[in-house]
């Protein structure tokens, strides 16, 4: 959801930023624009639609500028258009700048400088605080940098910020709070962007911004200061990204890489951590924790989207081995009531970005009711991620597919590390079974990689049924929630309607939809509910609907009555929704390229979702 590229240095910024702009096109856009100075002037250029439209527009033109801000914006205030795209310019047109966020008493401010004679082009908030601090300048003769920090004291809502003037060749002053934005530190030349991925073909020296703070480059130098000017020192850390993982790497699109990459990234996400041989399972981030988690009287597990289905995959992970009672909010929800947090709860809370706005608010009222809170994020160094009093990174690696996927099965794995370790420590689980789920843990990426060898099964499947209007997934026990994810994979990136359920709920109203036309996909694995979900097929498969089956390897019953089947190897049940999600994630993509849709950029959604 918007991405910022700034640059100051010696290279040519426009092409720069483009290719920046370009790196964060996964998070989601409608409009993107630059600002560069150029011949002492300052120069927006912006355009609705993909940065290459943005591009092809300067193609030929020499657009001489060794400064540049840029942006990708994803419509709140305003519709998708030229005007509203970013930069924008102050009334003067001495400043421009690019935003992410949401400038809450934006018409307050606006109200005030039109009376004042100031002339506002667009709809959008951020124009309102560029103006506020040509303002705030003319009125106080302040310096730039201390305009910017006086209008973000009156600002209320949730920003990252980058503002150049014609004023200040050289000059770049940023702030934030609440939105991602990280400083690359390179030789004599900056970098400002959303994420490490536009910065870490140039450098991997670091600083996350943290909230509050303002950062400014001026004579080649970085200084950062609390909006109360207090001096901090910049902590410069070390990516350890690599350029290959944000590449497609000869795949068709990134969600097919991610989706490919998963025996990798499950093995990551347990590398140093699991070792079967010597019975040996340790979270660093949990150490300190696990006895509280083991005394916990409840948990409380937050998350949006597919994190909010690895939370439920949790639930019964934790309840079934640990014996503690969980309960999933989605973040959104529990962020506007007034949840109760007693002494010994847990607050987990699951994010790959990091960055998600309602996780993020959950985390916060969670905290300010003295919970003690738990994370489990993808991105080192997020916001959610520092937000958090301890946790375990997910190490997948960067995401970029706005569907989750190797994201959802390393979330699953670290969630499964910390109730078995858990359960250990509370002595609800037995050595054997302590050492069997070990085992089979480090089985998992080799069976996934077996489930990955029916990729083309599958995409014969997918073409079948490219053309469906609807789906159902359905999924009894651990299969419930994968049924719930297999169902939001096909939605956000096909278009097909699609709905998970608890398979036995089926009878309380969905059956209403089968007929013929109904394609339904069975989780159906071999596991306690096996005798249950052959029933559920048959009710189906006697009102003529279409069956999908999801089975354990070996079986023979269920292929027997159902129309198609895909195979995954056995493991424990406890483990089942890291093999039986592969599929799904897999029809769903190759139902998407068949129809024609944009897999890696779905219409409409944002990677990171920086705004409630
Ligand atoms: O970054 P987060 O895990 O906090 O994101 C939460 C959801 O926005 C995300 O899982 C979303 O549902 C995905 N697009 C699903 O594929």
């Amino acid at each position: 959801m918007c991405g910022i590229v700034a640059y100051v240095g010696n290279r040519d910024a426009f092409p720069l930023i483009i290719k920046g702009l370009k790196r964060l096109e996964y998070r989601g856009y409608d409009s993107s624009g630059i600002a560069l100075l150029e011949e002492s002037q300052l120069k927006i250029y912006k355009k609705k639609g993909k940065v290459s439209e943005l591009e092809d527009q300067h193609t030929g033109k020499d657009r001489k500028s060794t400064i540049g801000i840029g942006h990708t914006r994803w419509a709140t205030h305003g519709e998708p258009n030229d005007v509203n795209a970013h930069p924008h310019y102050s009334n003067n047109r001495k400043l421009a700048i690019i935003h992410n966020g949401i400038i809450e008493n934006y018409a307050t401010i606006k109200q005030n400088l039109i009376k004042k004679g100031h002339v506002f082009l667009s709809d959008t908030d951020t124009e309102v605080l560029v103006h506020f601090i040509e303002d705030i300048q003319q009125e106080t003769g302040n310096s730039l940098e201390d305009a910017v920090k006086l209008a973000l004291r009156e600002v209320v809502g949730a920003y990252a910020i980058v503002v150049m003037s014609v004023d200040h060749p050289g000059q770049l002053i940023a702030a934030r709070k609440g939105s991602p934005l990280v400083i690359g530190v390179g030789e004599n030349e900056f970098f400002f962007a959303s994420d490490a991925t536009p910065i870490i073909e140039y450098t991997k020296d670091v600083v996350y911004l943290d909230d509050y703070e303002v950062a400014m480059i001026r004579d080649g130098k970085l200084t950062i200061q609390n909006l109360d000017n207090t001096q901090t020192i910049p902590y410069i850390q070390k990516l350890e990204m690599e350029l290959e993982t944000i590449e497609k790497g000869g795949y068709e699109h990134f969600m097919l890489k991610e989706i490919f990459e998963q025996p990798r990234s499950i093995g990551d996400s347990m590398r140093g951590r699991v070792k079967a041989d010597d019975a040996h399972l340790h979270l660093g981030g949990l150490s300190n924790y696990l006895d509280k988690l083991a005394e916990a009287k409840r948990i409380v597990i937050i998350g949006c989207g597919t994190s909010w289905h690895a939370g439920l995959v949790a639930e019964y992970l934790f309840e079934e081995l640990a014996r503690i009672n969980v309960e999933v909010e989605y973040a959104s929800e529990f962020r506007y009531r007034n949840p109760i947090i007693k002494e010994k709860d847990i607050v987990i809370a699951i994010s790959q970005s990091g960055e998600t706005a309602d996780t993020l608010a959950a985390i916060e009222l969670a905290k300010a009711k003295g919970a003690t809170i738990f994370g489990v994020c993808n991105v080192v160094g997020s916001s959610i991620a520092r937000a958090t009093h301890a946790g375990a990174y997910t190490h997948a690696g960067p995401e970029i597919g706005v569907a989750s996927t190797k994201a959802f099965t390393a979330q699953v794995t670290v969630l499964t590390q910390i109730a078995i370790a858990v359960a250990k420590r509370k002595g609800t689980i037995s050595e054997e079974m302590y050492r069997q789920l070990l085992v089979e843990l480090e089985n998992i990426p080799a069976k996934v990689e077996r489930v990955l060898e029916n990729a083309s099964t599958i995409k014969e499947i997918a073409y079948i049924f490219t053309y469906a209007r609807n789906f159902l997934y359905l999924g009894r026990g651990l299969n419930f929630p994968v049924a719930l994810e297999g169902a939001l994979k096909l939605k956000e990136i096909s278009y097909i309607h699609a709905e998970g359920y608890p398979a036995a709920e089926m009878k309380h109203g969905p059956i209403a939809l089968i007929d013929e036309d109904m394609p339904v996909v069975f989780l159906a694995t071999k596991d306690g509910s096996y005798e249950k979900i052959i029933s559920n097929i048959q009710e189906v498969k006697a009102r003529k609907g279409r069956v999908i089956a999801i089975v354990t390897e070996g079986d023979t019953l269920i292929p027997a009555m159902v129309d198609f089947v895909i195979e995954v190897p056995k493991t424990h049940e406890m483990l089942t929704p890291l093999l039986s999600v592969i599929p799904l994630q897999l029809l769903s993509y190759y139902i998407a390229v068949m129809r024609g849709r944009n897999v890696d950029q779905p219409r409409n959604l944002a990677k990171s979702v920086t705004v409630e």
